[in-house]
């Protein structure tokens, strides 16, 4: 009894030491980075259709693209900064060196923040006709780290390459040699002109002293874009003399659609990526389908004639079709109370979530948009000076409320990439690396937020505002819980996919309001003392109007990532 309960835990602890051991000594310093992320659960097994999802390789007319993950068996770590960027860890670069298919050139290096397990890909080229790639002709210095006073492998020397007129340079490479590389070591390689694409900065991947790191995205993103996410990055303030910008590719074929997943295999698709949203315990106000609040009794209402409302009829084939978001029409609740009270409450039960399909970076990802319904977004309540949670009356409250998260999965093979959470009237863009996981499989957990319905990917408080002051966002596990994959409807996006007539009510789903802050204030602020009361009102009409949804929400077509990306910091 005695060893049991004593030496068990020694004899742990003695194996983690010699088990951290032998791992720092091949490998570095025991971050995240150090290891390769792989998804809890099984991926997806992709049937192939007449197509090209899922096959490794996409056409983009004239030049063939491979996405190649980063890993010890393709890549080689070039450089690591141990401080810097997210959670100060600091970040790595990698240059591809087994492994690369056969005939495919590299476009440039690939790099990641530390805080992350290796997790990343980069887009490799092809082309038969020779002249589309070839090597660059110099390279030049962009710059290096020697008297940067940072945490690294020795000095990092950044090179861009220098294209043949006519050519594009899409990334950069780093040696650790003060060196200029060799052209014909072909670190990266420059593309003719009509296969890019103007890029600009993506997601940050670290910042010390003046100096950026950015992923490359190309700048016009949406349906109908032509531009490709090659996975590179540049260096942005190591440089005093400007330098020619860098390129994204371009897909120049007529059908971007043809790398797109079909009906069977986007089904596959979100049976294995399928979120779990859990809504916070207190939540009153939770989602339903789109027919249980019409047919509960939801009103139409026509400018001009607010005395006769007309009941919705099932999937809304009675709305107004088209036309733009002009107040002519909008939605309302019943007017008899108790239904009305019903209403907002809204079904759990009858929840489906409706899926919009739609290309992204020239058909070489897929968005599946998951559209949420809630029939009432509760009011907001802050965080204010000494005030951990007050009430903000009616503020925030309105009706209709439409939320969404976003799977970004690639067309080459399939794999989950990003995860996007609509917040309010932004959001934020997640890897797939980064989430919670339902148990042993590779659905993301999502946490909405209390009454205003935002979507986060962990539970906890999220202040919108200043320092200490702000809307809170309060998210918690609880049995409330919406698992997307029980019942969906695909409600866009597939060729064969019949709209529903709600879709097209380009309208508002719920009546413009009025905040009056004024007024409110005086209702539930009135035990403060007056110069708080000043303070607060001073802060409240500063809060910009979308985050508050005065101007009443417009229906998923009526956002402007339906044709175009999500919206991001
Ligand atoms: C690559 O790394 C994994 C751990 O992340 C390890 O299990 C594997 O043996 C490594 N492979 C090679 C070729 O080093
Ligand atoms: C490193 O960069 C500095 C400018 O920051 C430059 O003066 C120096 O020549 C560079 N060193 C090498 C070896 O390229
Ligand atoms: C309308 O709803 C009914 C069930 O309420 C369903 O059977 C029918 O297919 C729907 N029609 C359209 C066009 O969505």
């Amino acid at each position: 009894m005695f060893t049991d309960t004593y030496f068990k835990p020694l004899f742990f602890l003695l194996f983690l030491f010699a088990y951290q051991f032998s791992w720092a000594e091949s490998q570095t310093n025991g971050l995240p980075v150090d290891t390769i992320f792989t998804f809890p659960g099984t991926l997806p097994t992709i049937l192939p259709n007449e197509g090209s999802f899922g096959t490794g390789i996409i056409d983009l007319g004239g030049l063939e693209v491979a996405q190649v993950s980063i890993s010890n068996s393709t890549a080689h770590r070039v450089w690591t900064t141990y401080e810097g960027g997210r959670d100060s860890m600091g970040f790595s670069i990698f240059e591809l060196t087994n492994n690369i298919p056969r005939n495919f050139f590299k476009l440039g290096f690939y790099a990641q923040p530390n805080n992350q397990k290796l997790f990343g890909s980069i887009l490799v080229a092809r082309s038969k006709s020779l002249v589309n790639i070839r090597p660059p002709e110099d390279y030049i210095e962009v710059g290096n780290t020697t008297s940067l006073k940072i945490k690294q492998d020795g000095p990092a020397y950044v090179w861009q390459p220098v294209c043949l007129n006519g050519y594009k340079a899409l990334g950069i490479c780093v040696t650790t040699v003060p060196q200029k590389p060799l052209p014909t070591q072909q670190y990266t390689n420059c593309v003719r002109s009509e296969f890019t694409e103007e890029s600009e900065a993506d997601a940050l991947l670290w910042r010390i002293k003046g100096v950026s790191v950015f992923n490359l995205r190309p700048i016009k993103r949406g349906t109908q874009a032509t531009g490709v996410y090659t996975g590179t990055f540049s260096f942005q303030g190591l440089s005093s003399t400007p330098l020619p910008p860098l390129f994204s590719l371009k897909n120049t074929k007529l059908n971007m659609y043809s790398c797109m997943p079909s009906k069977v295999q986007t089904r596959v698709l979100f049976q294995t990526y399928s979120p779990l949203i859990y809504f916070h315990p207190k939540e009153d106000f939770l989602p339903s389908s789109v027919n249980w609040f019409f047919t509960n009794g939801a009103l139409l209402y026509q400018k001009g004639s607010k005395k006769s409302p007309v009941p919705i009829r099932p999937n809304g084939t009675n709305l107004p079709q088209g036309g733009s978001d002009d107040d002519l029409f909008w939605l309302d609740y019943p007017i008899v109370k108790t239904l009305k009270e019903k209403v907002k409450r809204g079904d759990l039960s009858s929840t489906k979530v409706y899926l919009h399909i739609k290309p992204m970076f020239g058909g070489t990802f897929t968005d599946i948009v998951v559209w949420i319904f809630c029939p009432f977004n509760g009011n907001a309540h802050l965080k204010f000076l000494f005030i951990k949670r007050l009430s903000l009356g009616d503020i925030g409250e309105h009706i209709g409320d439409w939320e969404h998260v976003t799977l970004r999965i690639s067309n080459f093979n399939g794999k989950l990439w990003r995860v996007y959470f609509s917040q309010h009237s932004g959001g934020t863009l997640m890897e797939a690396c980064d989430l919670e996981y339902v148990d042993g499989g590779n659905k993301p957990v999502i946490y909405s937020s209390l009454h205003g319905h935002a979507m986060y990917s962990k539970p906890g408080l999220v202040l919108q505002g200043k320092g200490k002051n702000g809307i809170r966002n309060d998210m918690e596990r609880s049995n409330k819980v919406l698992d997307c994959g029980l019942r969906y409807e695909v409600i866009a996006g597939l060729s064969g996919v019949v709209e529903p007539p709600w879709i097209n009510y380009l309208r508002k789903w719920g009546p413009r309001v009025r905040y009056n802050v004024e007024k409110s204030l005086k209702g539930f602020a009135k035990i403060l003392p007056r110069f708080i009361r000043k303070k607060l009102l001073k802060f409240i009409s500063k809060i910009p109007e979308e985050i508050l949804g005065e101007n009443g929400p417009t229906g998923p077509k009526g956002k402007l990532s339906w044709t175009g990306d999500e919206k991001y910091s």
